[in-house]
């Protein structure tokens, strides 16, 4: 399809649906936004989203008129906080398609959940020379912990390759695996390529060698969604703020049996059932690994974003932000220079580039002035950004509110850049 078609095609359906892409942007604030005197153009979703009204009202519900701490008080307004708080556990294992909410536990954010998992079951299952096999695309957040972990254990660190491309190499990753591998941690999206991992393929190949899987899908699962049965992970971590949701809350779902096998990774209260100065015993997953005053009124808003998308239609936001990736693909293709980093086959809405002889930082300083807003650097991926041969990039990530405009206003900014930086 020529880059009019697809433009004229997303403006009219996106599949045989009409999206209406105006409405969603009415709901959200930061959409009506000036920025540098200019309309904000956000193509910055992959950082962390924007946050519709409904989030935002029931957030400012919930601290109004709803609000005491949970699993405490044995009075009404801690009930119902109580009562909201694990109602929001039962959204997102709906969404995930858990086998039950005990599966869920509320954390900071997706770099807690995986340290949790490398602490709790690094000590449980793990020992020198014991392998984790994680990918050369992976987020800091999926390469620290397990480097700290090694620095504890002194376990081995495994790293599945990619093509030039940015394709997971599957069959790369399956000569990886052995008797020492206790655990894959693999990205479920690159939120630097965009490529969409085979989780099906690894989490099957991961437990033929008898090891456990973990996801990360900080970016994954607001693109593609995630059914955690069907694609049978011990693992599955994301954050609230990419989803839609508040900044603060992030989800660790793991299978009950094996969380209940880990150890707490956090000590204090509400993770306990008998404490003496002798010895202290703890309660099952989730509370297990919930110690402290959780993120209440996060949790909250997670499932208020949650029932937003899904009420939208996951499937639909996807499709749209397929048309704008593709779209976007031509539009910076065809510019003279212009470098696109990470074409995978399975790619979502995720676009990095370089542009010959300007900086990213430079991009994105110069196109802010046109109210353009996308994220520049090593995205925390240094050991992709090698592999790639860049020391960074420009990045535009698109979000259920973007629009086909957003990425021409990207590239007449960029036509900016090149007229600076000749
Ligand atoms: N992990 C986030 C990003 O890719 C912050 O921008």
């Amino acid at each position: 399809m020529s880059a009019a078609s697809v433009k004229a095609a997303a403006q009219v359906s996106v599949g045989n649906d009409f999206y209406d892409v105006e409405a969603i942007r009415a709901d959200f604030p930061a959409m009506s936004l000036l920025i540098n005197g200019r309309p904000l153009v956000f193509l910055d979703s992959g950082a962390s989203a924007q946050k519709p009204n409904v989030v935002l009202e029931r957030m400012d519900r919930a601290y109004r008129s709803e609000y005491a701490n949970v699993h405490r008080g044995a009075y009404r307004l801690s009930e119902l906080a109580t009562e909201n708080y694990e109602n929001a556990r039962k959204t997102v294992a709906k969404f995930m398609n858990a086998a039950s909410p005990d599966e869920i536990v509320f954390t900071r954010n997706a770099t807690a959940s995986v340290n949790l998992v490398a602490h709790s079951f690094g000590r449980a299952f793990m020992k020198a020379g014991d392998e984790v096999v994680i990918s050369h695309m992976e987020h800091h957040a999926n390469i620290v912990p397990w480097q700290l972990l090694r620095d504890i254990l002194g376990i081995v660190i495994k790293v599945a390759p990619i093509d030039d491309d940015g394709n997971f190499l599957l069959d790369e990753f399956a000569k990886l695996l052995g008797p020492r591998t206790k655990l894959v941690a693999i990205t479920h999206c690159s939120n630097v390529l965009g490529t969409i991992t085979p989780i099906k393929e690894i989490a099957r190949l991961a437990h033929q060698a008898g090891a456990k899987v973990l996801f990360d899908g900080a970016q994954g699962i607001v693109h593609a969604g995630i059914d955690v049965r069907d694609v049978d992970c011990d693992f599955y971590v994301f954050t609230g703020h990419k989803l839609y949701g508040p900044t603060g809350i992030g989800v660790l779902y793991g299978k009950k049996d094996l969380m209940n096998a880990l150890p707490p990774y956090q000590g204090g209260g509400d993770m306990i059932e008998i404490v003496t100065f002798e010895k202290t015993t703890y309660r099952e997953t989730p509370a297990r690994f919930e110690a402290g005053t959780p993120p209440i009124v996060e949790a909250i808003g997670l499932a208020a974003a949650i029932d937003y998308v899904t009420g939208i239609g996951l499937d639909r936001i996807a499709r749209h932000e397929l048309t704008l990736r593709d779209y976007a693909m031509e539009q910076l293709g065809a510019i003279d220079g212009l470098t696109i980093i990470g074409r995978p086959r399975e790619k979502g809405p995720i676009v990095s580039f370089t542009l010959d002889g300007a900086h990213p930082h430079d991009i994105a300083t110069i196109i802010d002035s046109r109210g353009v807003a996308v994220r520049a650097g090593h995205h925390c991926a240094q050991p992709l950004m090698e592999r790639c041969n860049v020391a960074a990039t420009a990045r535009a990530s698109f979000g259920m509110y973007n629009r086909l405009e957003d990425v021409d206003a990207l590239v007449d900014a960029l036509k900016t850049v090149k007229d600076i930086f000749g």
